[in-house]
């Protein structure tokens, strides 16, 4: 969003009222932002089944979990990700705050990680010092499908190995999380970028050969050729792949180590058999990265035919002490996971399922509705499912919201019941009902729940 910002932290300011506005004058709108949207509960089991295996991902990589803030000082995402890429010149939420500090919203993780990892003396830990986040991120991109400007993503980072080992590692946890999610077209591209130092051997080779057709460049690519020309090679724009299909490689410049740690990173890959492929365009559009450098595609076309990442990440061996930390090299990635759920419902994955609840608590009478709370809470401490329609006195539709959960059990304490300390008990599935003493309720639930259980595993539903 802005171009022009400070490098250096604005001085401390006296904190002054808030201008007054007429705020609360203008209309109400009663929708999200432009690219900002709701996840509505519809769409939570597709989202829910992808935590669940984020989260079994982080047990099986030990990864453990951090959360960073939303806001950080705007100039360590600046630093980090580095002025003439889109996400600093164009996209990235910055503003002033009443203290007047320079701040901004995350539009990543990574810099705020490692903010945290210097911050809190994470050096000093055991090596790898492996790391998870989540949550939402914010870019000022154009919206579209698939690209949002409030997007989630899962993020796994990995400080203090160089070993190229730890690059095979992030690629097969991802492939891990994708294929356990059943997208099976995945597709890996990979590429080597050096170290800063090597790179600018390689800049200068590339920026004659764009030079020499600098007018065949879209705009972007002309201002990106003096800012940031490596950028150049990732634009999408036809006119610019035909400009950029001969360019020298990157991998080609490599020093030697880099070059090592490349090769070796490949027979990794080739090792796990995981599917990739060397794009020598691939540069990303962050600063920080060095050496490796990767994207992750599904091979299933969208509707128009262009492909999203669904991922992307590489090494960041410079950064830590870029910022002020000790040198330490560092690798990691992150998933798309508003893509990730996208490519789900697109290729029909089944999305997570709730448990049903095996009982509905129906009363009647506010003598009833009174011992029913306690009932609710008792048959909960003993780990039974309970759902309810306590808003409701009228017993009929009570039981019709017991058919709609298709509970095994329904409960029924009418005003009688509540006063004589008993409950009606019906079996759904058998049609049979008995009544109980409520301090009974719970062996005669469970009762019920084993024998229709048994009833299932033999494989005959037909109670009746
Ligand atoms: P990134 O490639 O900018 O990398 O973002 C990672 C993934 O987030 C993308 O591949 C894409 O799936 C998703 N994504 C990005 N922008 C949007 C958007 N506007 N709407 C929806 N999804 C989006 C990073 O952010 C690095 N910090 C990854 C990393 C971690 N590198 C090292 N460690």
């Amino acid at each position: 969003m802005t171009s022009e910002l400070p490098v250096k932290e604005s001085p401390k300011k006296k904190v002054s009222s808030p201008k007054k506005t007429s705020l609360s004058k203008e209309p109400l709108l009663v929708q999200t932002l432009r690219g900002m949207r709701d996840i509505l509960p519809d769409e939570q089991p597709h989202w829910e089944r992808l935590r669940r295996f984020l989260s079994n991902a982080c047990q099986e990589f030990g990864f453990q979990r951090i959360d960073t803030p939303l806001v950080e000082y705007a100039n360590l995402f600046i630093r980090s990700i580095g002025t003439g890429t889109d996400i600093i010149d164009k996209e990235i939420y910055c503003f002033e705050t009443r203290g007047g500090d320079r701040v901004a919203l995350r539009p990543e993780f990574t810099a705020g990680i490692a903010r945290a990892y210097i911050e809190h003396g994470m050096q000093s830990l055991p090596k790898p010092v492996k790391l998870f986040s989540t949550g939402p991120l914010y870019r000022y991109d154009r919206p579209q499908e698939g690209r949002y400007r409030e997007h989630w993503q899962a993020n796994f980072d990995i400080f203090g190995e160089s070993d190229p080992i730890l690059d095979a590692q992030i690629f097969q946890i991802a492939f891990r999380i994708l294929t356990q999610l059943g997208l099976k077209n995945i597709e890996f591209q990979v590429n080597s970028i050096g170290t800063p130092e090597g790179r600018k051997e390689y800049r200068k080779i590339l920026v004659r050969h764009l030079e020499s057709q600098r007018h065949k460049l879209c705009q972007n690519c002309k201002e990106r050729l003096v800012k940031n020309p490596l950028r150049v090679l990732d634009c999408k724009e036809e006119k610019c792949a035909q400009v950029t299909a001969n360019a020298p490689k990157s991998a080609d410049y490599l020093d030697a180590e880099s070059r090592e740690h490349f090769k070796t990173l490949l027979e990794y890959l080739d090792e796990l058999e995981l599917p990739y492929t060397v794009n020598p365009r691939l540069v990303r559009g962050l600063d920080y990265y060095t050496k490796t450098v990767f994207e992750i595609y599904s091979t299933n076309n969208d509707r128009d035919g262009k492909k999203a990442s669904l991922g992307g990440g590489g090494r960041y061996d410079g950064l830590i002490k870029s910022l002020g930390g000790e040198a330490t090299p560092a690798i990691g990635f992150a998933l798309g996971m508003d893509r990730l759920v996208l490519e789900m419902i697109r290729l029909g994955v089944k999305p997570y399922k709730e448990s049903r609840p095996k009982v509905f608590l129906a009363q009647l009478g506010d003598c009833a509705k009174k011992k029913s709370l306690r009932i609710f809470s008792e048959l909960q401490k003993n780990d039974i499912l309970v759902a309810e329609s306590f808003g409701r006195g009228n017993l009929k539709s009570q039981l019709r919201a017991a058919n709609r959960v298709n509970a095994e059990i329904t409960v029924i304490i009418g005003q009688k019941e509540a006063l004589d300390g008993t409950a009606i008990v019906k079996d759904m599935v058998s049609g049979t009902q008995e009544m109980v003493r409520q301090e009974k309720l719970f062996f005669a639930v469970k009762k019920i729940l084993k024998s229709n259980s048994q009833v299932n595993h033999n494989g005959n539903g037909n109670k009746k």
